[in-house]
């Protein structure tokens, strides 16, 4: 192992990390993510001090490597610190990583219509049970945004089960599980036998509920199939095609509204692409129901902004793009609703259709996931 060196008078320190790169760590960084006992809180990990604790004239006045960890005395205060290599190495920053504007993060894969081959899906009995099958299936959640549960129980309120295994349900106006069957006087067009075309739900809500459950209790009717489709990939492919319409949908504000129940108004300012400051593709607004006027795109570039949201429209109603299936009770779906639309063809005639939904939240699936997924390692 190389000798830790110090660069620009302490201001920087550079050493060669497992797997073999040279790194360099600025003073200041290296000192506000010291892990000792005066910075963190040794039981919850959190920060004991704040920046006005750290002086800006921060640097390092020595430093050594060893195997494992690298040792550093700052200035001033002669306050020594070590840091483990393979936690450096695991948040070393300085790296040259070309970003182009609608990159999506390395835990995501984004899909089309061929994805029915190799669905997510998986048992609710086994998910129930068994840590690595939970997940594996929230796994495939993050990855595609869109899973199923199969043999979960035919019963009023099951879905809430469902939302158990990973986190809470987020309570809207609409309760906090909704019935998604024909009605005579329906506060929402989802509550009636018309076919939908493919929507993020909310998007008038700011946050949006990041994620939504679908859980069938009947299914004869005819027709009632449902369809998901990747909002990712119909971004990245309106960026292929039309990279303006791509920016015009990500730098403008779109509007969306819903006032369809007494005592309900709620309204947002958000757009259909979103992207990160660094360009990052983090979320997909798409509600023809629930779209109000656009007002925030300048006049001359209110034709392409149509354009491109109308082939945005067309390419999550692309066949190529979307999955399709049919429900049966006990059945469900979950999707990332920041992410994958869903849609559902009409139906009518004999048979009943009976969903239920609700809504839940990603920190929550995140957090259960990232927790599983440390175990598996210590357990390996
Ligand atoms: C919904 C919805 C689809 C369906 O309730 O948000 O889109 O399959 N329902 O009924
Ligand atoms: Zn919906």
């Amino acid at each position: 192992m190389e000798a830790a060196k110090i660069l620009n008078e302490g201001k920087a320190v550079s050493l060669t990390l497992p797997g073999g790169a040279e790194q360099r760590f600025h003073a200041i960084w290296l000192r506000d993510n010291a892990w000792d006992e005066s910075t963190r809180a040794q039981g919850n990990g959190q920060r004991l001090i704040t920046l006005a604790d750290i002086s800006p004239a921060t640097r390092v006045i020595a430093a050594t490597a060893d195997e494992r960890r690298l040792h550093v005395t700052f200035d001033p205060g002669a306050h020594e610190v070590s840091y483990d290599l393979n936690w450096l190495a695991e948040h070393a920053y300085d790296g040259f990583r070309p970003r182009v504007s609608g990159w999506v993060a390395p835990e995501i894969e984004t899909w089309d219509a061929t994805l029915s081959g190799r669905l997510a899906t998986a048992e609710f009995a086994t998910v129930s049970v068994s840590d690595a099958a939970l997940g594996n299936w929230l796994s495939a959640i993050r990855r595609f945004g869109f899973a199923k549960l199969s043999g979960g129980p035919v019963k009023s309120g099951a879905l809430l089960d469902i939302v158990d295994l990973f986190g809470y349900v987020r309570e809207t106006n609409y309760g906090k599980i909704f019935e998604v069957r024909t009605e005579v006087n329906p506060n929402n067009l989802a509550f009636t036998g018309l076919g939908l075309q493919a929507h993020t739900d909310n998007p008038y809500r700011d946050p949006v509920p990041t994620l939504q459950v679908l859980y069938c209790l009947e299914n004869s009717a005819t027709g009632g199939e449902n369809m998901v489709v990747d909002g990712f990939r119909a971004a990245e492919r309106l960026k292929q095609e039309d990279p303006r319409g791509f920016d015009l949908l990500s730098r403008y504000c779109a509007r969306f509204e819903y006032t369809g129940s007494t005592g309900v108004c709620l309204r947002s300012r958000r757009p259909m692409i979103e992207l990160m400051p660094d360009g990052e593709l983090v979320g997909v607004r798409f509600n023809n129901r629930s779209a109000s006027p656009i007002v925030d795109v300048p006049y001359d570039d209110m034709d392409d902004y149509y354009a491109a949201y109308r082939r945005l429209s067309e390419l999550v109603d692309a066949p190529d793009m979307q999955v399709s299936f049919k429900l049966q009770p006990g059945e469900c779906f979950i999707v990332d609703n920041t992410r994958v639309l869903h849609a559902r063809r009409g139906y009518s005639g004999e048979g009943s259709r009976w969903l239920q939904g609700c809504y839940a939240d990603k920190d929550g699936l995140l957090s259960k996931l990232a927790v599983l997924e440390m175990q598996g390692e210590r357990t390996r």
